[in-house]
């Protein structure tokens, strides 16, 4: 079975369905999301209606997670203002349907014997989302991976981390790497984490969708990056109250 697997979407309903279309041409079956399915982009119900629709499976983003936490400050989400702006807008545009959706999506997801985690293995049901983007927070994060491949998102940048499979020395080499075809059938002796990038909102200066295809019978990994009409989700940014300054991250892919 070949498996699509993508993250933070971000109400980027233009590059979900650019992106889902070329998972499917690509003979993906089922395709896992790795949360922020909503967020900084102007179509956040239409996003939902197509994970439904699709039977695309997600876990919970911190943004999926914002919307129903309606209580808490700028300061005591942790987020930059223009998030915060986008939190407010999603929460205004949501259907409740749509909002009870997100609440009910778990925080992690184990299948395949992979895991899937959005920030980190624990976020301690939402309380707080680390970002693992370098080799300490990586080597922190694979002391608790039990699976010979994790997959992760919130970074919104394609990459692969790898680290021996024992722990038994305190400091365990590390490497990170960007995300390229990759085959794991002969892997026996490293773990793997492995960030698809972002569909809806990337950064790293690339401002096509991001994800990756991952055949379960050959155990090969191959990142997949599409074109989408990123103008058309600038415009509906642009006559939303949306900040400006997240149409102008879609076109640098920042
Ligand atoms: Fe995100």
């Amino acid at each position: 079975m070949r498996l699509g697997i993508i993250s933070d979407v971000h109400s980027n309903y233009e590059a979900l369905q650019a992106t889902y279309r070329e998972l499917c041409r690509r003979g993906c079956e089922k395709i896992i999301c790795l949360g922020d399915v909503v967020g900084y982009g102007p179509s956040p119900n239409e996003c939902i209606d197509f994970f439904v629709e699709k039977n695309i499976e997600s876990i919970k983003g911190n943004h999926d997670y914002y919307v129903n936490c309606v209580e808490k400050s700028v300061e005591e989400l942790g987020v930059t203002p223009n998030a915060f702006r986008s939190v407010e807008w999603t929460r205004e545009a949501l259907a409740p349907s749509h909002k009870e959706w997100l609440d009910n999506l778990p925080f992690t997801l184990t299948r395949w014997d992979m895991m899937f985690i959005h920030a980190a293995v624990d976020t301690a049901e939402g309380e707080y989302w680390p970002y693992i983007f370098d080799i300490h927070s990586a080597m922190f994060h694979f002391y608790f991976q039990t699976t010979m491949l994790a997959f992760f998102g919130h970074v919104h940048v394609p990459l692969m981390f790898s680290c021996q499979k024992e722990n038994n020395c305190p400091r365990p080499a590390i490497r990170i790497e960007k995300l390229k075809e990759h085959c794991f059938a002969e892997e026996t002796e490293r773990k793997f984490l492995i960030n698809p990038g972002s569909v809806g909102q990337p950064r790293n200066r690339d401002n096509r969708s991001s994800s990756l295809v991952l055949d379960l019978e050959t155990c090969t990994l191959e990142a997949i990056y599409v074109q989408y009409d990123f103008q058309l989700t600038c415009r509906k940014i642009l006559k939303s109250d949306l900040p400006e300054e997240l149409a102008l991250r879609l076109i640098s892919g920042t």
